[in-house]
């Protein structure tokens, strides 16, 4: 199939939001319904990936009917199933592959895998229709940080990722040892509005020409700060700490992704994934690109955590490039991204 699909129904179940959307010409979202895991999780402090598959196979029917029914769409006008078949969790992909399987047989409709990393980075589409490749995309989420050299559809070259912990990874377990809430970014963002820059976290920028991240020394200091201060009866001021922590960890990514935009000469960086809807990260990237003459682009913040639209979007692209599975396609827990 070399056609894009008019009216194409998504499906998100890589980790811990239910997902269902219907993308008309892979631009309009006619519905994106999401139903969130989080209340169920916050209670273990994380993801328990035995809950999110048994909560993803009670609820994934409903969600698809609601999304087809706000869309105000019957089935049998779908010309296309897209489904994330990974990176995630494997036990919650399989859920929303079996489904969409199911689906694209009954229907007969071509079924388009989609890298969950890559509807990330397809979110932006959503946003902002009319952006001009090529650009640099910052994708920061719960399990991947990468700076990707994104030079057309179909066609993207890794310039560095995370050793160690993703962004949000760094998020949520120095959220964690603060005492705070579950996912621990947006926690972390509120804590950090009121507390200031007083703690000197290290900035690990590794080799002088690597695009690489590794976050878990800085989640380590923190750790071991916290020790010390405890140790010694001192006081430790929650939001000092968020904010300091904030600071170091946005300080590596902004200046390795303008060093990248600068390098590849792009006019456009796009953030994408979880940690995109930091309002910090969005200032703070924004200040350091415009001088140099480069537009800040990042989805609406619905868009930047998990969605089946963002899967949507991208699925347009590849169902056009003829990049659609059988019906022995399988779920992938880990995978490296690829257009
Ligand atoms: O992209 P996403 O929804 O799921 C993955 O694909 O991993 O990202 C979830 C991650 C979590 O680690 C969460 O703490 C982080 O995104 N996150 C944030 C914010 N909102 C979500 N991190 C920093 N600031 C935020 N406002
Ligand atoms: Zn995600």
């Amino acid at each position: 199939m070399t056609e894009k699909p008019k009216l194409l129904l998504a499906l998100e179940t890589s980790c811990d939001e239910t997902s269902a959307a219907v993308i008309e010409n892979g631009r309009i979202i006619r519905s994106n319904v999401i139903s969130s895991q989080i209340a169920i999780h916050q209670l273990y402090g994380g993801v328990v990936p035995e809950i999110a598959s048994r909560k993803h196979l009670e609820n994934v029917l409903e969600v698809v009917e609601m999304a087809l029914v706000e869309a105000g769409v019957d089935k049998k006008d779908l010309d296309c199933l897209a489904v994330t078949y990974g990176p995630g969790l494997v036990g919650a992909l399989l859920v929303g592959v079996s489904l969409a399987k199911s689906l694209a047989y009954a229907l007969k409709i071509p079924l388009v895998p989609v890298h969950h990393l890559l509807g990330h980075m397809y979110a932006n589409l959503l946003s902002h229709p009319d952006v001009e490749f090529p650009l640099i995309c910052t994708v920061v989420s719960g399990g991947h940080t990468s700076i990707i050299y994104w030079e057309d559809h179909g066609k993207m070259s890794i310039l560095g990722q995370t050793r160690d912990d993703a962004a949000g990874e760094a998020f949520d377990k120095v959220a964690r040892v603060l005492g705070l809430g579950y996912p621990g970014g947006p926690e972390i963002e509120k804590a950090a509005l009121v507390g200031a820059e007083n703690i000197k976290f290290p900035r690990a920028y590794l080799e002088a020409d690597s695009y690489d991240f590794s976050f878990s020394g800085l989640k380590s200091s923190v750790i071991n700060y916290l020790h010390k201060n405890k140790q010694n009866g001192q006081d430790i001021v929650v939001e000092d700490v968020a904010r300091s922590f904030q600071e170091a960890l946005m300080e590596v990514l902004v200046e390795k992704t303008l060093r990248a935009a600068k390098e590849k000469k792009v006019r456009t960086v796009a953030l994408a994934g979880g940690v995109a809807s930091n309002q910090a990260l969005r200032l703070r990237m924004k200040e350091r690109l415009e001088p140099e003459g480069i537009q800040l682009i990042f989805p609406e913040p619905v868009l930047c955590t998990d969605n089946a639209a963002m899967i949507g979007a991208a699925a347009y692209y590849l169902a056009g490039q003829g990049k659609v599975a059988g019906l022995d396609l399988n779920a992938v827990p880990s995978i490296p991204i690829h257009g």
